[in-house]
């Protein structure tokens, strides 16, 4: 299966001595610069966004279509429908000091055409509600300034619920992509083990005493209740009753001590989280607020509580989770959608080509302000797997949880 929830539902321990290779920091390795190089690549990114944010506010939906960053040519590209509109928006004020950083694309779609062909395709997606789609990530692609229905990896044969949904949503003109190639090319670096430690941080391996192996999201409060947030598919859906699940970290000789009860879980459309209350917390466990590195030089990562979230297309995210430690990829939508396993239309979701794998669930999805700290934008919660160009990793935005359980920071 190509696509998977992100949890391991055995318990196998490994023990491993320490191996410390010299790696790039993964961003580095993800851009393909030096290490030295990505501070000028994150103003630089920093700056595009900024230059972008403004642009947006100036850009009418009919005329315009999709933008994006495009890092190395230091540029915004803006797809452009009506090009005798250019004239007008480079001579705004607001515009004046970034007018060399825009570079206007010839296109043929507006985002008011994308925008309803998306919204007409999830309509026909949520009727069709079937787990003959599951698979399917539906996006509007800020490179190719279509909306792509991307099929599920693998199968030379089109089922016939696929076939169905494509001639329902054909009228809308979408780009069906369909990668045959099924060959997952993700080859790994022998990288750094996670080490026994008993501050609890965002990125550490719990266990669920259902046996699920997910990562430590994020700590958050409400009132004076403070919680560790995971991935919801790790425990099901769970609210309020007696017989609360517990959740375990690892330590010393593999004894497993207690992190929490999950005091809430919901895993239904479009939500997938939990809540552990940490109150009983093993006193030999600290939570620590920062996130999980694997750089001897800063083994952990500040969580900057005011950090702004991405806000543009291909830059980059970030996750560090159990199993594939912190591996990077671009932002392709923030509005993006996928059909679950169980047929459950999952919309306004986060899709990034940030690699993932079975025990990352639940794991810190974020960006870098510098190589000491990053703001958080979400959790991990599920992912096709594949080569870069078809791996669509969905990360739940931290706002949604924010506003679904009433938390903070
Ligand atoms: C393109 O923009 C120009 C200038 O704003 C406008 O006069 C013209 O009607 C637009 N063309 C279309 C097809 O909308
Ligand atoms: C443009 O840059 C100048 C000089 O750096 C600055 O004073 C001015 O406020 C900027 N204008 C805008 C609209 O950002
Ligand atoms: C716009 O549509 C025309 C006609 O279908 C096509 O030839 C052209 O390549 C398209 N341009 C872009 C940028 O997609
Ligand atoms: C799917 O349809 C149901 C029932 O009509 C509706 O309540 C729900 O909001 C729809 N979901 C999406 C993502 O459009
Ligand atoms: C695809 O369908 C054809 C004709 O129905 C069949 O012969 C072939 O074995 C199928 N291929 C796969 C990989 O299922
Ligand atoms: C979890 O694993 C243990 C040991 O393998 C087993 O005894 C137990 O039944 C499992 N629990 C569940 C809920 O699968
Ligand atoms: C959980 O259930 C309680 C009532 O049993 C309800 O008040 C609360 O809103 C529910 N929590 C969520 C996040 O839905
Ligand atoms: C996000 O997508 C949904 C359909 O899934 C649509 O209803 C909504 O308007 C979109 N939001 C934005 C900001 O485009």
């Amino acid at each position: 299966m190509k696509y998977i929830y992100l949890y391991i539902t055995l318990l196998f321990f490994t023990f491993q001595k320490y191996l410390i290779t010299h790696a790039r920091e993964p961003l580095a390795e993800f851009w393909d610069i030096e290490d030295d190089e990505i501070l000028s690549f994150l103003e630089t990114e920093k700056y595009l966004s900024l230059v972008d944010r403004t642009l947006k506010s100036l850009l009418d939906d009919i005329s315009f279509g999709e933008t994006f960053v495009d890092l190395k040519n230091n540029k915004i590209n803006v797809h452009t429908v009506n090009e005798s509109r250019i004239p007008d928006i480079i001579s705004q004020p607001e515009l004046r000091n970034y007018s060399n950083s825009i570079n206007f694309i010839p296109a043929n779609k507006s985002s008011d055409n994308l925008k309803f062909s998306f919204n007409e395709i999830i309509r026909i997606a949520n009727k069709t509600k079937s787990s003959g789609l599951s698979g399917i990530v539906i996006i509007i692609h800020p490179l190719l300034n279509e909306v792509t229905v991307n099929l599920p990896i693998g199968n030379i044969n089109i089922t016939e619920t696929i076939q169905d949904f494509i001639n329902a949503i054909m009228i809308y003109d979408p780009k069906i992509i369909h990668p045959i190639d099924s060959s997952a090319s993700n080859t790994k670096r022998g990288i750094g083990e996670r080490g026994i430690f008993t501050k609890v941080s965002s990125g550490d391996k719990i266990y669920f005493d259902n046996n699920a192996t997910c990562s430590a999201g994020f700590w958050a409060k409400r009132k004076n209740k403070q919680f560790l947030v995971s991935a919801g598919h790790c425990i099901g859906n769970f609210n309020d009753t007696t017989s609360k699940p517990k959740v375990f970290y690892h330590g010393l000789n593999d004894k497993p001590l207690l992190v929490g009860k999950v005091v809430y879980s919901i895993w239904s459309a479009p939500y997938d989280f939990s809540l552990i209350d940490i109150k009983r917390m093993d006193i030999r466990l600290k939570p620590s607020k920062n996130m999980r590195n694997r750089f001897y030089t800063s083994p952990e990562l500040i969580i900057e509580k005011n950090g702004i979230p991405q806000s543009s297309h291909i830059t980059h995210l970030c996750k560090s989770g159990s199993r594939t430690y912190i591996t990077c990829g671009n932002i392709i939508s923030f509005n993006g959608s996928f059909i679950s396993e169980q047929g459950d239309l999952y919309t306004g979701i986060i899709i990034s080509s940030t690699e993932a794998a079975p025990g990352d669930s639940g794991s810190p999805s974020f960006s870098y302000l510098n190589l000491r700290s990053v703001t958080l934008n979400g959790i991990i919660s599920w992912t096709r797997n594949s080569n870069i160009e078809n791996r669509f990793t969905a990360t739940m935005p931290l706002q949604l949880i924010f506003n679904k359980a009433g938390i903070t920071l």
